[in-house]
C-alpha cells in the first residue's frame, strides 16, 4: 500500500523526501550522541589510563581549583600550580580533606612575571620524578572589562599573550616528552567559547584571539599525538561563575566552577574540541543556527554595556 502511494509521487517529491529523511536522521543521531555524552557517558579511568598524577595550572581559584579537587577525588595525585603560596596551601588542604591520603604538591609561579622560559623549566623539573598523566592548562587571563582594541594597554596585551598563549605552549612542550616516553597522557587546554563557539567577541578581541590559538594548538596536537596514546583536548566553556567572569552566583547558563569541573573531568579523553557543560552545549547549538551578523550585533551591544559599567566603576574609584 505504502509502496503504491510512493510509486505515484513525482521523482522530485521523492528526492526531496529522501533528502529530508537523511537530514532528520542525521539530526536525531547527533542529538542522541550529544545527550549520551552530556548526561550518561562515564568518565575515563584517569589514573589507569593516563598516569598517577595531574598538573593543574591556576589551581588556586575558580575552574582550576574545582578541577584539581575533582581529579584528586578521581584518585590522582595533584600538582597545584599558582602564584599565591597561601591560596595554594589552602587548596592542598582542601584536596586532602576531600580525599584523605591524596598526594599533593604545590609549585609557586607567576606566569606573567619576567623569565617565563626559566620559570616553566623549573616547574617541569620539579615534576620530573612523577608519572604525570594529565596536564590541565587552565591558568588564564581576560580583560578586567570590555574595551576597544585601541584601549588595550601594552601590559594587558603582553600578559594576555604570556598567560593564554606562551605558558600553555611552553608547559605542554616541557611535559609532552614524558608522556611520549610513557606512551600515555591527556592534555586538557581550557580555551573559551569566545573563540570556539562565538563568531566574534567584540571588545575582548585580544582575549578571544589568544583562545583561538589554544583551540587550533589543541586540535592539531590532538592529531599529532593520538597515535602515541596521548589525548589532547580543548575545552571551551561559556560563562562559569568565577572571579574572572565577575559572576558571583551560579545560574543555569553560568554554572558554579564545581558543576563545570564535574562535567569537565568526565569529558577528559573524549572529543578533541568540546564544551563539557550541557547548557553551554545548547548555547553552542543556538549560536550556530542564528545568522552571524545578528549574533555580532547582540555581542557588540552586550560588550558596550559592560564597557560603560566598567568605566563608571573605574571613575568612581578614581573619585575616592
Ligand atoms: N569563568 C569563565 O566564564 C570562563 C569562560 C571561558 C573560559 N574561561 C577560562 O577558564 C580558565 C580559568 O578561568 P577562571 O574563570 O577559573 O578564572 P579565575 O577564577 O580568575 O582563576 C584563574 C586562575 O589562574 C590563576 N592566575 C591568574 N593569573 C596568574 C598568573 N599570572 N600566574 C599564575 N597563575 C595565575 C589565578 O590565580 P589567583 O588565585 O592568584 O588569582 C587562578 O588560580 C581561564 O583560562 C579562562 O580563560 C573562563
Amino acid at each position: 500500500m505504502a509502496f503504491a502511494i510512493l510509486a505515484q509521487q513525482p521523482a522530485w517529491a521523492l528526492a526531496l523526501a529522501a533528502v529530508g529523511l537523511i537530514v532528520a536522521t542525521r539530526a536525531a543521531v547527533l542529538l542522541a550522541l550529544w545527550f549520551y555524552a552530556a548526561f550518561l557517558r562515564p568518565g575515563k579511568p584517569l589514573r589507569a589510563r593516563y598516569g598517577a598524577w595531574a598538573v593543574v595550572t591556576g589551581a588556586t581559584d575558580g575552574i582550576g581549583r574545582a578541577i584539581a579537587l575533582e581529579l584528586a577525588a578521581a584518585g590522582l595525585g595533584v600538582v597545584l600550580v599558582g602564584r599565591n603560596p597561601d591560596k595554594l596551601a589552602k587548596v592542598a588542604a582542601e584536596v586532602r580533606a576531600r580525599r584523605p591520603g591524596a598526594e599533593t604538591r604545590t609549585f609557586v609561579i607567576d606566569f606573567a612575571a619576567d623569565g617565563l622560559a626559566e620559570n616553566v623549566a623549573a616547574l617541569a623539573e620539579s615534576v620530573r620524578d612523577l608519572d604525570v598523566g594529565v596536564l590541565v592548562n587552565n591558568a588564564g587571563l581576560c580583560y578586567p572589562y570590555a574595551r576597544y582594541f585601541h584601549e588595550v594597554d601594552e601590559k594587558l596585551a603582553r600578559d594576555l599573550i604570556a598567560l593564554n598563549v606562551e605558558q600553555v605552549t611552553r608547559l605542554t612542550h616541557a611535559l609532552m616528552p614524558g608522556m611520549v616516553r610513557r606512551k600515555r597522557g591527556a592534555v586538557v587546554n581550557i580555551g573559551s567559547g569566545a573563540a570556539t563557539i562565538l563568531p566574534s567577541d567584540p571588545l575582548y578581541t585580544v582575549y578571544a584571539a589568544t583562545k583561538a590559538y589554544v583551540d587550533q594548538f589543541s586540535r592539531s596536537l590532538y592529531v599529532e599525538y593520538k597515535n602515541m596514546g596521548i589525548d589532547v583536548q580543548c575545552q571551551a566553556p561559556m560563562y562559569v561563575a568565577t572571579k574572572m567572569a565577575s559572576i558571583r552566583n551560579a545560574t543555569l547558563l553560568a554554572p558554579s566552577p564545581e558543576t563545570y569541573a564535574r562535567a569537565s573531568v568526565r569529558y577528559i579523553g573524549y572529543e578533541p574540541r568540546c564544551t563539557p557543560h550541557w547548557a553551554h552545549g545548547v548555547v553552542w547549538y543556538l549560536f550556530s543556527i542564528v545568522p552571524e551578523p545578528l549574533v555580532d550585533r547582540y555581542l557588540l551591544g552586550m560588550s558596550l554595556f559592560i564597557r560603560e559599567k566598567g568605566r563608571a566603576k573605574d571613575a568612581r574609584k578614581k573619585a575616592l
